[in-house]
């Protein structure tokens, strides 16, 4: 028997990012290689890279240096970059780095496997945005089990074009895949073990997938189809924009038991003055408005948000109003920036706010956020919740699951992973939260 050949996947930024590196790996693996924890052992080395904010290319760069040395030992060293940053920079990669042997874009990595195949012969690179589905073209998963939890990427790039931003540019305009492909994944997931899917799109909500009865689904109709697959019991979805929250998904959040009670919905800023020249298409009003709504519908879901400080020309009482905002929302859980420049998006060419200002900015905004989070975590001691067992925690007999609100537990008991457990949270500690099991 020959060998397997050893695959290492370097995966930064996004869930998509992750999601398409495990589809990658699926599609190497009927070249013959299967995946490894360490680019020392590796045959084959791909970056699927992130492109979102400043100094990415710069890190790809420094991080393909220190590969040069795996190289010049090991000559047959096939090393590729993938993602955001292969698609916006294509050959110039190849042009600093002579030792990658492969470019992909994200939406053409289904042909990696022929490019895998000649690359070492000669230089191989592929930024197209072809006609064909990737999903399709790429061989069906492997029967292999799997843990309890995946990602299913229903939807892809992005029409909206906020002014920070690089996603319309690296990942193309809105599609979204049609919904017996999704439904036939996921009961394929289903039966390999998971227990709880998140659909992902960089515009999730904005999903409108061809269904078989010809017309356009919509990503709450979806959820309430998957919501039919009896073992599947957990479905959550990410990102969402927030003028592609409709009625249904509103409703679905109040009655698909099977939806969880999570919701990340970035707003980026609280002035409307900068939404307008972030080109966001809702104000502070209609967002707050928004968010009232949904909580009448779910009353103890958790709002989880995005925020850039410091978008050109911020004043201090623009980042006032985002400080109000987030004190009116109340956050369980928030990503923040610095606004980061990105060649070739409107903002890029608009008056800088100091890097310094940006810091600070930044700094108090995040305390904010902590100290919300952390009330939000310790509010749940008392309350019953569900968790889906995930894996052993470090201390003996102790498993550690996640919540229907997303927050880590641990547990003593000896359920194994995939097993939903009713759980009483009895402490809130700095990163997740203690249970027993009722
Ligand atoms: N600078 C800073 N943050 C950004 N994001 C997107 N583009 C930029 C940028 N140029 C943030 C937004 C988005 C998240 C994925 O990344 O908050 O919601
Ligand atoms: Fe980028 Fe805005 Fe599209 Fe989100 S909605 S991916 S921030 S352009």
């Amino acid at each position: 028997m020959t060998q397997p050949k050893k695959l290492f996947i370097k995966t930064y930024g996004c869930q998509m990012n992750v999601y398409d590196s495990e589809r990658m790996a699926e599609a190497l693996g009927g070249n013959g290689y299967v995946e490894v924890g360490s680019p020392d052992e590796a045959d084959m080395i791909l970056l699927n890279t992130c492109h979102i904010r400043e100094k990415a290319a710069e890190k790809v760069y420094s991080e393909l240096g220190r590969f040069k040395g795996l190289k010049s030992e090991k000559p047959d060293l096939k090393i590729g970059v993938a993602g955001c940053v292969a698609q916006a920079e294509g050959e110039e990669i190849m042009r600093r780095q002579p030792m990658v042997d492969l470019v992909v874009g994200p939406q053409s990595y289904h042909r990696l496997p022929e490019m895998e195949a000649k690359a070492g012969a000669e230089k191989v690179i592929d930024t197209d945005f072809p006609e064909e589905d990737k999903f399709e073209k790429l061989k069906s998963r492997p029967k292999a089990k799997r843990g309890p939890t995946a990602f299913l990427t229903v939807q892809e790039g992005c029409d909206k074009f906020c002014a920070f931003c690089v996603v319309p540019y690296t990942r193309g305009a809105e599609v979204s895949r049609p919904v017996e492909r999704v439904l036939a994944e996921a009961r394929d997931l289903v039966d390999r073990g998971v227990r709880e899917i998140t659909l992902l799109g960089q515009n999730v909500n904005a999903y409108h997938g061809a269904g078989p009865d010809g017309g356009d689904w919509s990503l709450a109709r979806l959820i309430r189809e998957l919501a039919e697959i009896d073992d599947l019991a957990r479905i959550r979805f990410t990102t969402s924009h927030p003028n592609d929250m409709d009625d249904d998904l509103i409703a679905a959040h109040g009655d698909c038991e099977k939806l969880m009670p999570y919701l990340h919905l970035p707003v980026q800023s609280g002035s409307d003055k900068i939404l307008k020249r972030m080109n966001r298409s809702h104000d502070r009003d209609s967002y707050l408005r928004l968010i009232e709504r949904i909580r009448t519908a779910r009353p103890d879901i958790l709002i989880s948000g995005d925020f850039i400080v410091g978008f050109p020309e911020e004043t201090d009482e623009d980042f006032r109003d985002t400080m109000r905002l987030i004190e009116e929302v109340n956050y369980g859980q928030a990503f923040s920036f610095k606004y980061s420049t990105r060649p070739g998006t409107p903002a890029a060419e608009r008056s800088q706010v100091p890097e310094d200002v940006k810091s600070d900015r930044l700094q108090e905004l995040q305390a904010l956020i902590t100290r919300q989070q952390r009330a939000v975590q310790d509010a749940m001691v008392g309350r019953e919740v569900g968790v889906l067992i995930e894996r052993p925690g470090r201390m003996p007999g102790q498993m550690v699951g996640k919540s229907d609100h997303l927050h880590a537990v641990h547990i003593q008991c000896d359920l194994a992973p995939g097993s939903l457990a009713r759980v009483r949270i009895v402490e809130s500690g700095p990163n997740s939260l203690g249970g027993e099991l009722l």
